[in-house]
């Protein structure tokens, strides 16, 4: 026995390396089929690292105090040897996540992933999805800039909609009347260690709940149905360690290649990474003409403009982002994956993703009565296509699944 096999069974007596090796990697068995679609969970794990070691170089050097903040910015980007590369690495990471996180659950749902026995998977990705925009929201205060300031402001008085507790709510959130020092700090805080605590124990929770179950495939056909009599290994399944990690690396090259273009290229991306007005420090008297959050959080802020009045624009902003979470019991086909649906489901899809995108769009965009109309109907086809889904998926008819993955 040579010596690293003596260690390492030293180690297996003490503690299951090898097991955990086979059961998550080596033994997991995932079905053969996976395509492009199925990058996107290894690289969001990517990006959750890169910003937890670029967001622990950063907290080094930044100042959580309103009268400091904005300057140890600058500080970082200017006289921090390579600040500048670490903080374009998180703030381009920022919207990557959610880039890579839109398409890993865009995935889910065309290919059924979300449906049983998979419910849990869906769940823990869903509470990933709530714990990342909270991670997000709370960031995008750190640099004090004025859209900081005013973004913060805006989302956080819509808690004074609430009937009678409204107003001490929203007092609560901030520790003050106004966005200020106090709000600053408990956002640091939150930013820096509890919810990136929460998100990483949710990202344990997503892995063991799918490994329990096995990954779904783009033909959403069962691979555990059926295995080989004698060694009990799915006959369309194959070892996820070499076949898939040697696979995820080619995700990963093309990834890196776009991330690094960005960041050396264009780290704000027009104004949509990080936003003009952010390089001005806050000034509680001073409001910006128009005020809107990043991207990734536009298309439920163009939902709440699109309702005049205050406390429906935030039940419905709310509304529509947990509606996502009951997918797996609004769908009722008799199949999973989108490529044996009929034309209904396929045309209420392009019409969701018309939606999604087209409200985006209008969320960035200065409200004016044409686009408020527009973003109506948008906010009623987004609802639309969750509301109707148990209608429209049990009528429809769908095509035969074949047993087996097909060659
Ligand atoms: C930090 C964010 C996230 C990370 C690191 C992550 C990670 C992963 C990984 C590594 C996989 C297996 C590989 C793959 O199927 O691509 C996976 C599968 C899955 N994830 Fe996520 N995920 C995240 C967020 C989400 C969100 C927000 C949702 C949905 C709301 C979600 C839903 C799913 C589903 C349904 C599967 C199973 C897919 C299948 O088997 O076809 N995930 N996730």
């Amino acid at each position: 026995m040579s010596a690293s096999q003596k260690v390492l069974g030293w180690i297996d007596a003490r503690f299951p390396l090898t097991s955990t090796w086979k059961a998550h990697l080596s033994e997991y068995y995932a079905p053969k089929n996976f395509n492009f679609w199925y990058f996107f969970g290894s690289l969001a794990l990517l990006v959750l690292v890169n910003q937890i070691v670029t967001g622990i170089f950063l907290t080094m050097s930044y100042k959580p105090d309103a009268a400091l903040a904005f300057a140890s910015v600058e500080y970082i980007m200017r006289d921090v040897p390579w600040g500048w590369l670490i903080r374009y690495m998180h703030s381009t990471g920022a919207s990557m996540f959610f880039v890579v996180v839109y398409l890993h659950m865009f995935r889910g749902l065309i290919y059924g992933s979300h449906r049983k026995p998979r419910e849990l998977v869906w769940i823990f990705g869903m509470m990933i999805y709530l714990a990342l925009m909270a991670e997000a929201f709370m960031g995008y205060l750190l640099p004090w800039g004025q859209m900081s300031f005013w973004g913060a402001s805006v989302i956080i008085s819509l808690f004074s909609a609430i009937p009678y507790v409204g107003d001490a709510l929203s007092q609560w959130i901030r520790g003050d009347f106004v966005v200020s020092d106090a709000t600053l700090n408990r956002f640091f805080a939150f930013h820096v260690i509890a919810l990136p605590l929460v998100l990483l124990g949710l990202v344990v929770a997503h892995i063991i709940a799918l490994h329990e179950v096995g990954s779904n495939n783009p033909e959403g056909i069962e691979i555990k149905a059926h295995k080989d009599p004698v060694t009990h290994i799915p006959l369309d399944g194959i070892p996820f360690h070499p076949y898939y990690t040697v696979k995820d690396i080619v995700g990963v090259v093309v990834f890196l290649m776009v991330f690094s273009a960005i960041i050396f290229f264009g780290p704000e991306m027009g104004g949509w990474f990080l936003e003009a007005n952010n390089f001005i420090p806050a000034d509680p008297f001073k409001t910006p003409q128009h005020i809107a959050p990043l991207w990734y959080f536009t298309p439920f802020y163009a939902i709440l403009r699109a309702v005049p009045n205050k406390l429906f624009g935030v039940v419905g902003m709310g509304a529509g982002v947990v509606i996502m979470a009951f997918l797996p019991w609004l769908d009722r086909a008799k199949v999973k994956s989108v490529r044996y649906r009929g034309p209904i489901y396929k045309s209420f899809l392009a019409l969701f993703i018309i939606s999604f995108v087209g409200l985006g769009y209008l969320g960035t965009q200065p409200p004016t009565p044409l686009l408020n109309d527009i973003a109506r109907l948008l906010s009623v086809t987004y609802f639309g296509f969750f509301i109707l889904m148990p209608w429209y998926t049990s009528v429809e008819k769908t095509k035969p699944v074949p047993e087996r993955i097909p060659e």
